[in-house]
């Protein structure tokens, strides 16, 4: 028997007169589109749920929408009955433009489960090691440059972040950010983010609008689609063309997860295998990159405001590491408080707040409320990781708030990294890159406020964009060595192709 159908969740007879979760009053055909927001989505839904409770009820157009916002409830349906809730929702604009090739929006099936093998064993934590010396090097060149120029900080972390996933995806090592291995994904990353947002395209709510004339009012969707697409194709088929060109060149870096690969199939590979490697590989850098960043300029937010959080790191660095090297990623087993400010990144400002959407593949019931087949399943991370009630002060900065337990931190990242059979391969990686740039950051410089044109500090908030995926908003900041000793160390890492 296959697996898939030995764990199927069996859900108690269910009718349609069951009762839906609540939610906001609707109005006639159109629902609660009218109220859906754009802004924050995850905050205005957090509000919500104070008056509607944990499992909420959301009609756009007729399509359910069930918001989740509590992680016993995440929890009871994502995970304990994952075998129904895996699937994700069809969207039409996604459908144009391609997206729904893609692992992160495959629908659960075997496909799916070919590319996740492909993905899991890669990055598997026992795996995550081999790349350890790859992002303690990222880290380091870009302390180095943001000290060189601070005001390169938002473009600095897009560039080593993406020469970290880059590179581990595909074996290519970017070295300017023109590069066009780096910038098309980059554009097409942004696109994604922007077409996939629940509410900002009609037509993934009333489909037939697909069928609209290119020149009908209200049509102008398909023009941006065909747009997205074309930069998407590209972004997907560039890099691995160059993968495996040059796996016999041995331009192509080892390892690396699409010429692991390769070489196991001694180059050969069918078609069909062939495009899961594509879809897999370019999920892996779409999920690899904004993510990453997000978390890594919270931090830096963060540090700005807090420098008595800083001054705490520092001792703690400097007694582990000491100043005589660079910390490594093996260090972290020594550094706790590192580890609770790291945490406390993640819960301030999950990356994803309203997760990947997840949708249900069969009709379930869940305290006595309906989730009908086909609903779309949105986990509001934000809310669970910001709710008063289990995080008190929750939009503080508070790394002390773990007390020190690693099992408080783990429930953190148990959320922000998704859940059931979709929860985030990446997981153990995307700790490893945070915590080589969070640890060589401190331990070598003092993070300060930028300065307006009278002197007087400015202090960011945080404060962030709206989208799949959430940035804090543009802010800038200072960098000052912390001795000459940790600006010469800076200055010796090697820039080489490795
Ligand atoms: C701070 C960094 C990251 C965060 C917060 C994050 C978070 C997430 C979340 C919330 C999901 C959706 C899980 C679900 O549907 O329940 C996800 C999926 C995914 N992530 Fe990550 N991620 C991060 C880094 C990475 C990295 C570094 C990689 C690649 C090495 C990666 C690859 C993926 C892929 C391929 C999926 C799709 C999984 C599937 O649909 O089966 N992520 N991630």
């Amino acid at each position: 028997m296959h697996p898939e159908h030995h764990l199927t969740h069996q859900s108690p007879p269910c009718s349609r007169r069951q009762r839906l979760p609540p939610g906001p009053r609707r109005l006639p055909i159109i629902g609660n589109a009218h109220q859906m927001p754009t802004e924050l989505p995850w905050r205005i839904l957090s509000e919500w749920s104070k008056k509607y409770g944990e499992i909420m009820h959301i009609d756009v157009v007729g399509r359910p929408l069930i918001v989740i916002s509590s992680s016993k409830a995440a929890k009871d349906l994502l995970d304990k009955r994952s075998a129904i809730y895996s699937d994700r929702p069809h969207s039409v604009m996604a459908h144009l433009i391609g997206y729904d090739e893609t692992f992160v929006l495959q629908p659960y099936n075997d496909n799916w489960r070919k590319q996740r093998r492909l993905i899991a064993q890669d990055f598997a934590q026992s795996n995550t090691p081999r790349y350890y010396s790859l992002q303690e090097k990222e880290a380091r060149i870009l302390v180095r440059n943001i000290l060189k120029n601070p005001s390169s900080l938002f473009s600095e972390v897009k560039m080593r972040i993406g020469t970290i996933i880059i590179r581990v995806a595909y074996g290519y090592y970017i070295q300017s950010p023109d590069d066009p291995i780096l910038t098309i994904p980059l554009t097409a990353m942004e696109n994604f983010s922007y077409a996939t947002a629940a509410g900002n395209f009609m037509v993934d709510f009333i489909p037939a609008m697909r069928y609209l004339p290119r020149w009908a009012p209200g049509a102008g969707f398909l023009k941006v689609a065909e747009k997205f697409r074309e930069t998407f194709l590209k972004a997907t088929s560039g890099p691995y063309e160059w993968c495996k060109a040059n796996m016999e060149t041995g331009k192509t870096l080892m390892p690396n997860l699409c010429g692991t690969i390769l070489q196991e199939a001694g180059g050969e590979l069918s078609k069909d295998e062939q495009e899961k490697l594509v879809w897999a590989s370019s999920s892996v850098m779409g999920g690899g990159l904004d993510t990453n960043m997000s978390s890594a300029l919270t931090f830096f937010v963060a540090m700005i405001r807090h420098p008595e959080i800083q001054a705490k790191a520092q001792a703690e660095l400097d007694a582990v590491v000491g100043q005589d090297r660079l910390p490594a990623i093996s260090d972290i087993v020594n550094l706790p408080y590192i580890r609770a400010i790291i945490a406390e990144v993640f819960r301030i400002s999950p990356s994803i707040p309203l997760c990947v959407p997840h949708a249900v593949r069969q009709d379930d019931i869940y305290n006595d409320y309906l989730i009908p087949k086909g609903a779309l399943v949105l986990p509001n991370i934000w809310h669970m990781l910001n709710n008063p009630e289990v995080y008190p002060n929750p939009l503080e900065f508070i790394p002390e708030r773990f007390n020190g337990s690693d099992a408080e931190m783990e429930k953190v990242k148990d959320l922000m990294f998704g859940f059931g059979r979709r929860v985030c391969p990446g997981r153990y990686f995307a700790e490893g890159t945070l915590f080589a740039i969070v640890a060589t950051t401190l331990a070598t410089c003092e993070i300060l406020p930028a300065l307006d044109t009278n002197g007087e500090e400015l202090i960011p908030e945080f404060a962030y964009t709206s989208g799949v995926i959430t940035f804090p908003k543009s802010f800038s900041l200072r960098l000052k060595p912390r001795s000459a000793q940790a600006a010469v160390m800076l200055a010796e890492v090697s820039s080489a192709i490795e």
